[in-house]
Formats: structure tokens, sequence, C-alpha cells
């Protein structure tokens, strides 16, 4: 058996790679780490109760906690607990400093410690800064990030290499672009758009709309972290795409047909603070070297994202009424 720590399970990407890994690799313990902060929610896990799986609720910035559940004996840590929303960011950036930069320096120290097998740091392809109208991210690229968000990851991803660089740590570091499907957080771009559709209510476009983001299913970015971690080469960094670019634009009116809405529910409001234009991804280093590429097509994984918010109305309503309404009319009240 592999015993296996991964923080930020109750979150988006965690909690699909847990119900994966709880299917796809029976011989893996798993225990999740995670502070339930307003994006963790416990019921993205609801229905698991394999003994495999434990869950422990603590902050990966409290060193005594985190030495609790990373201890000689656990293989893997797979890394995913951040603040994760650029906006909120531009509102405050003490969170993302401290969860996203302080929590990864004591996991990387703890799992130092404790003689970890091997590390692995879920980054962004954020951390590259902006692209024009053409070109790709590589691993190459120079890290250039613009948001207080992808600055931390950025400065996550450097303590990383310096813990490879320094004590010959063995670690490796995911860069994934935008990422959809089921379990996320009505703020970003879909799920808040789909809930907001449903609901027949406006959605709130950022400037010209032009802005293009490539967007990737959350199921092949969980093979992908899972391929980084069973094949990747220690001190690498691997990029994840789904190489489906789409504007916004394209992206809203899509959501529009699929939900049968007028486009009277568009509706353009300011942009956010140094918006990043293009994102788009060079994978082929994670397709060489890892086997991996992405199967989910954007059309076909986007109706079942859809879907999936529709026949879970509930889950969403029960996220969109509590502490979260506050934060939305902060960002987009005054519009
Ligand atoms: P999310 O915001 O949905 O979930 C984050 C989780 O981390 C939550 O469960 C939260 O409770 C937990 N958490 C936050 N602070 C914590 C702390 N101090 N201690 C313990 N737990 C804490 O995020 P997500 O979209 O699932 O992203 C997961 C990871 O993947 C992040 O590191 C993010 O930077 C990265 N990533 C996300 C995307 C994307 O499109 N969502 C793309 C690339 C990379
Ligand atoms: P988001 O989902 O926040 O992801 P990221 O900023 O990490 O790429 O946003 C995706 C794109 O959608 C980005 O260009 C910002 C834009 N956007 C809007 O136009 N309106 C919105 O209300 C939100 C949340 C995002």
């Amino acid at each position: 058996m592999k015993n296996v720590v991964i923080t930020g399970g109750c979150g988006f990407i965690g909690s699909n790679l847990i119900r994966w890994l709880l299917e796809h690799r029976k011989d893996w313990n798993i225990i999740n780490l995670d502070k339930l902060t307003y994006a963790g929610n416990l019921e993205n896990l609801a229905g698991i109760s394999s003994t495999r799986y434990q869950f422990v609720h603590g902050d990966i910035t409290d060193k005594a906690c985190v030495q609790r559940v990373i201890q000689p004996g656990t293989h893997y840590i797979m890394h995913l607990a951040a603040e994760s929303h650029v906006d909120r960011s531009i509102m405050d950036a003490g969170p993302f400093i401290n969860t996203n930069v302080v929590g990864t320096q004591v996991l990387l120290d703890v799992s130092r410690a404790a003689g970890v097998q091997r590390y692995v740091q879920v980054s962004t392809d954020e951390v590259y800064g902006s692209l024009g109208a053409t070109g790709l991210f590589t691993e190459e690229t120079p890290l250039s990030p613009n948001s207080p968000y992808s600055a931390s990851k950025a400065s996550a991803d450097l303590l990383v290499r310096s813990y490879h660089h320094t004590y010959d740590m063995d670690a490796v570091t995911t860069r994934c672009s935008n990422n959809y499907g089921p379990y996320q957080f009505p703020e970003k771009l879909i799920p808040l758009f789909v809930s907001n559709l449903m609901n027949d209510q406006q959605v709130p476009v950022y400037g010209d709309g032009q802005q293009v983001r490539d967007w990737i299913h959350v199921e092949d970015h969980c093979r992908g972290i899972v391929a980084a971690c069973e094949k990747g080469k220690a001190g690498e960094v691997y990029n994840f795409g789904g190489e489906a670019e789409r504007t916004n634009m394209q992206l809203t009116r899509r959501l529009l047909e699929i939900l049968k809405k007028p486009d009277s529910l568009i509706k353009y409001v300011a942009d956010r603070p140094g918006h990043d234009r293009r994102y788009a991804i060079d994978c082929t280093k994670a397709k060489k070297e890892l086997g991996w590429k992405p199967e989910v097509t954007f059309e076909d994984g986007l109706a079942r994202t859809v879907e999936w918010y529709q026949q879970n109305a509930s889950w969403v309503e029960r996220i969109r009424s509590g502490a979260y309404r506050e934060y939305y009319l902060k960002q987009y009240g005054g519009r």
C-alpha cells in the first residue's frame, strides 16, 4: 500500500482527484488535509466511505498539524491546497501569501524531515504571465506572474525548485491551464455563468471578453497529476492543457446556446485590473515523457459539466445562499 497525503482535497480539483484515485489506485491510502475555507466543501466528497480514505481538518501553515499528518512512511504528497481565485487576490493578497507561499514552505520542510518519497506541487500556467495573439507556454517560458494569485503560486514553485536544488528533495511541479468540471466553486467563470444562467441572471463579462483561456477537463488534469507523480523525473516541471483555446465571449455564447438563454443576459462589466490576455499551453513534454494526453473534448466536457450543474442545483444553491453572497455583492454589486 502507498500512503498519500493530498492537501486541499475538499476543493474543486482535490475532490475530483480523490474520487479518481479511490477508483483507479486501489493500493493507495489517502489522507486529505484541508482547512475548509469558503472554497472547501465536505459535500464535494459526499458518499465516500472507503477505509482507504481519511479526512483531517487542518491548516497547511500550522506546522504541528502538518507534522501529525505527514509521517515517516508517507510515500507521496500531492499539494493542491491554495487560495485560488484571482479576483479575491486583487481584493486582498494576504491570505494568498500565507497559504500559497508559507503553507508550501511548511509542507516542504515537513516532507523533507519525514523523508517523503515524492512531493508533487500542483501549480498553474498563470505563473508564465500573458501571451500575445500567438505562441504557447512551454516549461522553459520564464516566470512572469501578473496577479497576486499567480505571484504567490510562482513563489511557491520557486521554493519547490530550491528545495530540489539545495536538498536534492524529490519534487515535481505540474502547471495546468483553466480547469472545468463538477464541484467547481461558482466564483470561477464556467460555474458562475452556468449557475447565473440557470437562474435567468445576467453573466458579467469582464472588459471586451476577447481574453483567451485554454480549457481542460478536471479529469484530464487529475490523470496528469498522477502521471507526473508516478512517471515524472525529480526536479522537473510538466505543463498540462486541454488544447481548447476559447475567448471568454465564445465560451459565454456557447453556454447561452447549451442552456437556451437569450443574449440579453450578457452584461459587460469593468475589466479585471491587470487582466491577462491569453493563456495557451504546449504540453508536448507531458505527452512524450509521461504518455499523457487530454482525452475529454471541450464540447463533450462542457455539455456534461452543464448537465452536472443542472442535476446538482441544490449543491450550487447551498453555496450561493451562504457567505459567498457577500463576496458576490462586493465583486459585482456596484456594476
Ligand atoms: P479550490 O479553491 O477549489 O480549493 C482549494 C482547497 O484548498 C479548498 O478545499 C480549501 O479549503 C483548501 N485550503 C485553502 N487554504 C488552505 C490551508 N491554509 N490549509 C489547508 N487547506 C486549505 O481550488 P482548485 O481550483 O481545486 O485548485 C486546486 C489547486 O490547483 C490550487 O493549488 C490551484 O492553484 C491549482 N490550479 C487550479 C486551476 C483551476 O483552473 N482551478 C488550474 C491550475 C492549477
Ligand atoms: P476565472 O475562471 O476567474 O479563471 P482565471 O482568471 O484563473 O483564468 O476566469 C476565466 C476568464 O473569465 C478570465 O479571463 C476572467 C474572465 N471572467 C469574466 O469575464 N467574468 C467573471 O465574472 C469571471 C469570474 C471571470
